[in-house]
């Protein structure tokens, strides 16, 4: 049926509405390959100009990488380009069964199985694993992607403050009678950079035999001193029920993402995860390409280090600005603006001068709590870092908000 002069009407309105708000996203154009230093269109037609990325999730700096690059294309010619199938048909070659031991023993796990991105994982083992006996306990802060596998699941659904371990005991508490329990957590939070007490979630979930998941997206490669994620910084590495994690951030940036854990966990995946069942294996391309990103991450931390340092340094000269930082330990360190239309503004003109960030606002982040989120990378120099360092103290100096805090941020521009 024809797209009806009413339908198009309506959503013509809806755009409206969300372009009014301020709420509307635009998407830039990147002519380069991703990297520290990017050539970018925006808005479009504008022409193309260079500018410093201070928000991908390229931790590592591996997205570009010239070893990557030509493992990519040796793994091109050696297994072709794509399998045409899902993985159970004749979509699993022997890189892709590589690859998983190698992501297995990164994380300290039993086994793991490739899926065709963290959001799929995510989507599909929930429903894999427990049914309508069980329940699962999430952080309210876990990834949207998570939200949606538990959506997906008949098991029941319970959450606890972000972070709250004295609400998640009361969950697991008060949920002794179901057959199985899960608590659900995000490694790091995307969006507030902040980590997982992992080490006092694993303990309350043995006081409760319990099972523990986290989605470690944004710390594979990276977080720990080997870079194995949140369970190796709190001293719990090899103690983890299920880990999801993503190839498309740290790990080379391409696309595809994983469930690892417990045998038996992967197993049920293998049987009946249905992104992994019904969508299409990961490119070889790909695999070819993390196969290399994982023997540069497991034979030295110097990226992981280096990222370290930018990471402390970035705080640091955020802090000395005055800018309103969210606390933390990771490389995401946000930078807090409140109101959507001033997040936005001031990301266009840190652009004018030549820093690529992005303002979120709701539904990315709750109403009110609207932010640019810096991310740093093992690609960044000293260099880079100063000049971005610079352009955010401009833009704030034009905004007249350095030094200022929260309450005053909202008094000044509202939510
Ligand atoms: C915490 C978290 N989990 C999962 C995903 C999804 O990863 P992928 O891009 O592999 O689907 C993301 C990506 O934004 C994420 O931040």
């Amino acid at each position: 049926m024809a797209f009806s002069a009413a339908a198009r009407q309506f959503y013509q309105s809806e755009i409206e509405t969300i372009r009014e708000a301020g709420l509307f996203k635009e998407e830039r154009t990147i002519h380069s390959p991703q990297a520290a230093d990017i050539e970018v269109e925006f808005p479009a037609g504008s022409g193309v100009r260079k500018a410093i990325n201070m928000c991908a999730n390229n931790y590592l700096g591996l997205s570009s990488h010239p070893e990557v690059i030509a493992a990519a294309h040796a793994g091109l010619d050696s297994r072709g380009y794509g399998m045409s199938s899902v993985r159970f048909i004749c979509g699993t070659q022997d890189i892709h069964r590589e690859l998983e031991e190698r992501l297995t023993e990164f994380l300290g796990t039993e086994d793991t199985l490739l899926f065709p991105s963290c959001m799929d994982a995510n989507a599909g083992v929930f429903e894999a694993i427990l049914n309508d006996q069980d329940v699962m306990i999430a952080d309210r802060l876990v990834h949207a992607s998570i939200v949606d596998g538990m959506r997906l699941c008949k098991a029941m659904t319970d959450t606890f403050k972000h972070s709250d371990m004295g609400h998640l005991e009361e969950k697991l508490q008060e949920h002794q009678d179901k057959r199985f329990r899960l608590i659900i957590t995000d490694g790091v939070f995307s969006m507030d950079g902040d980590l997982a007490k992992i080490d006092e979630i694993v303990a309350l979930a043995e006081k409760y035999d319990a099972m523990v998941f986290s989605d470690e997206s944004h710390s594979t490669g990276f977080i720990g001193k080997t870079g194995r994620g949140v369970h190796e910084h709190c001293g719990v590495f090899g103690k983890m029920d299920i880990i999801t994690t993503t190839l498309g951030k740290a790990l080379g940036g391409a696309s595809g993402g994983c469930v690892s854990g417990k045998r038996e966990f992967i197993e049920m995946c293998r049987q009946r995860a249905r992104p992994y069942l019904f969508s299409n294996t990961v490119a070889p391309v790909i695999v070819a390409g993390a196969l290399k990103v994982m023997e540069i991450v497991m034979s030295s931390t110097e990226r992981r280090d280096k990222l370290e340092w930018n990471a402390n340094y970035w705080r640091k000269m955020m802090i000395e600005i005055g800018l309103d930082i969210k606390a933390g330990e990771s490389p995401i360190v946000p930078v807090m603006f409140y109101n959507a239309k001033l997040a936005q503004d001031f990301a266009r003109d840190l652009f004018a001068e030549g820093v690529y960030a992005v303002g979120f606002f709701f539904p990315v982040v709750p109403k009110g709590a609207a932010r640019i989120r810096t991310q740093l990378s093992a690609a960044h120099d000293q260099r880079h870092l100063d000049i971005a360092g610079e352009a955010f103290r401009k833009v704030g100096t034009k905004y007249g908000i350095l030094g200022k805090g929260k309450k005053e941020i909202i008094e000044m521009y509202g939510v």
